[in-house]
């Protein structure tokens, strides 16, 4: 009993350690959303096994079709999906769409083979059954599936199961953000004849075993960095975790904390070995705000203000608030995190559940495709993170024990009806299979938003003379230049935009290449002033941007002095 109760409390604290990339349906649309972008859905037969000729079995995967914008010797905009239903991802990046006018491309989305529909034993749960019906499930096999699509697609050749046929010169530029951007920038660099450049957003390649000038604890010394830029007492929170220790240990303490989050029957603490869980809680609301620390307000399934944490900091936790007391510093973190789970009592059923038998209430939408990231997580995309507090991040220090020796525990209690061992870990896959070093990479963007914690395993050094543009933008969150223009962008992020197009033609079309760039440049960022009435901008390249931004001598000075101002 005490071996399986152990066994118990450690896989809560694996689990709890897991930083899950942030879905798009948390935060798609805005508010005053005009996209609705149209597709029409067609199948792609793939090879089980890309790399077994033996293996003759197929399944379909999925992929979206616009051709509205396409005309003949445009190229193909290519989203390399992610974890996830496809349609996801078409809807948070809407940069692709708004450009595909400009470019004439067609649009074309793949969704990630083991996600969505594109299930190769029929649904989630009849490949989820075992390792054997799991073992194809790798970005290696992903990327295959969408070179063998391409390929297809543009063989000249027409066949009724096609949209249409591309001859074999059409161009490919692939977008991806997050996962999806990994996949992009490694589509790229394995396939450099089937894709002619990527547009990576958001992608940490690097946080892998090993990688050079990654820590461990990145991740959350950017969750804490965001919050301090953006006025909060970092100093109560990285007291906030022994306050919500020291509540559970009477009674009194614990039904102050269950009234106060309004904690799930389920979930109640009633021992001071829930403290744990519900830090872990409030930690993730807290990640998962600095990754979608938009600056305008979104506005689906989960309704969030602009800029989130500032919003939370600003009406919550002021920087120098002088918390000292126990319930004070947890009454102010559950509303820090209340912006984040349920803003403004958006959902009044909403109940803070977050012991085992509960639904992760950050990350997922969707428990089963997150059961198939895991499984990637437990062979191939082996990340290393932990957070280290002391000086590094406002957490605890959980890297005393390494993230590798973490999933070498974790793995085996998560599939053990998959017979997990541990050989299947592969500690140094993505060291091989893609390594670290760009070097031998042309005509790849690859961005990084300044406020997101991922950015830590971001490329953050380019090679211009190759077309190699890494930049971290500023005041940019997880992905957020892939998304649709907004009235209420940060002003930089328009230059970034439109810099990125340039870098795009010259990736596609020497003729059209008439803005070779030196590099990818950031500006000073000036925050929208009215975030009332934030709109999306369709159609609007250039973005009143020239190759230096069209604006008055007088806002320019204004900008520089600012600029100036805050060096
Ligand atoms: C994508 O956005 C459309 C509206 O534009 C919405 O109807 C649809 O549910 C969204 N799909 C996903 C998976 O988020
Ligand atoms: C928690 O309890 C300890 C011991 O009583 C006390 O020193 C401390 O100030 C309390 N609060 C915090 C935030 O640590
Ligand atoms: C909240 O619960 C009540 C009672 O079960 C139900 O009628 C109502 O629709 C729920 N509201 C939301 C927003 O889910």
């Amino acid at each position: 009993m005490k071996a399986l109760l152990l066994l118990f409390f450690t896989v809560v604290a694996i689990e709890s350690r897991r930083r899950r990339f942030p879905h798009s349906s948390l935060y798609a649309s805005t508010s005053n959303s005009e996209m609705t972008y149209t597709w029409k859905e067609y199948k792609f037969e793939t090879r089980l096994d890309n790399f077994d000729f033996t293996n003759l079995n197929t399944f379909n995967i999925r992929y979206l079709v616009n051709m509205d914008s396409y005309s003949t010797g445009g190229p193909i905009f290519f989203y390399t999906g992610n974890e996830g239903q496809i349609e996801e991802f078409a809807n948070a990046t809407g940069l692709m769409w708004d450009l595909a006018g400009t470019f004439k491309a067609a649009v074309v989305l793949a969704e990630h083979r083991y996600y969505g529909d594109s299930q190769p034993y029929g649904d989630y749960d009849k490949s989820y059954a075992s390792a054997d019906t799991l073992a194809y499930l790798s970005s290696e096999q992903a990327l295959a599936d969408y070179a063998a699509l391409l390929t297809w697609l543009k063989n000249g050749e027409k066949d009724p199961k096609k949209p249409v046929s591309f001859s074999a010169d059409t161009k490919v530029i692939a977008f991806g953000g997050s996962y999806g951007g990994m996949l992009s920038a490694w589509f790229r660099m394995k396939y450099p004849h089937v894709v002619d450049g990527a547009y990576a957003s958001s992608a940490p390649v690097l946080y892998f075993n090993n990688a050079p000038g990654v820590e461990w604890g990145g991740f959350d010394m950017i969750t804490t960095e965001t919050f301090a830029k953006s006025g909060c007492d970092n100093d109560v929170i990285k007291k906030s975790w022994e306050a919500v220790k020291n509540l559970t240990q009477t009674e009194e303490g614990q039904k102050f904390l269950n009234d106060l989050f309004n904690v799930d029957q389920k979930s109640l603490v009633n021992s001071p070995d829930d403290a744990d869980a519900l830090n872990d809680y409030i930690r993730e609301g807290i990640e998962y705000m600095a990754m979608t620390d938009y600056s305008y307000p979104s506005d689906f399934l989960k309704p969030m203000p602009a800029s989130p944490v500032k919003y939370a900091c600003d009406k919550y936790l002021k920087a120098g608030s002088g918390l000292t007391e126990d319930k004070a510093i947890v009454t102010a973190m559950a509303g820090i995190t209340s912006v984040y789970f349920n803003y403004n009592n958006f959902n009044p059923n909403y109940t803070v559940c977050f012991k085992d038998g509960c639904d992760d209430a950050g990350g997922l939408v969707d428990d089963r495709s997150e059961r198939h990231t895991v499984l990637q997580e437990c062979t191939e995309i082996v990340m290393t993170m932990c957070a280290e507090g002391g000086n590094n991040d406002f957490f605890w220090n959980e890297c005393a024990i390494d993230p590798i020796t973490m999933m070498k525990q974790g793995c085996p209690v998560w599939f053990q009806s998959q017979k997990w061992k541990e050989g299947m870990l592969g500690v140094n896959a993505i060291s091989t299979e893609y390594g670290y070093s760009w070097n031998g990479v042309t005509n790849v963007i690859l961005t990084n938003g300044e406020l997101d914690p991922w950015r830590a395993g971001g490329v953050q050094k380019g090679d211009n003379a190759r077309r190699l543009f890494a930049t971290s933008i500023t005041n940019s969150a997880h992905h957020f230049d892939l998304r649709q223009p907004n009235t209420c962008d940060p002003s930089n992020v328009a230059w970034i935009r439109y810099q990125a197009v340039q870098a795009m033609w010259c990736f596609i079309d020497s003729s059209k290449c008439t803005n070779d760039l030196d590099i990818l440049d950031n500006k000073p960022s000036i925050m929208p002033t009215d975030i009332s009435n934030c709109k999306d901008i369709v159609g609007g390249y250039p973005w009143g941007q020239n190759s230096t931004p069209a604006i008055s001598t007088f806002a320019a000075l204004f900008v520089f002095i600012a600029y100036a101002l805050n060096m």
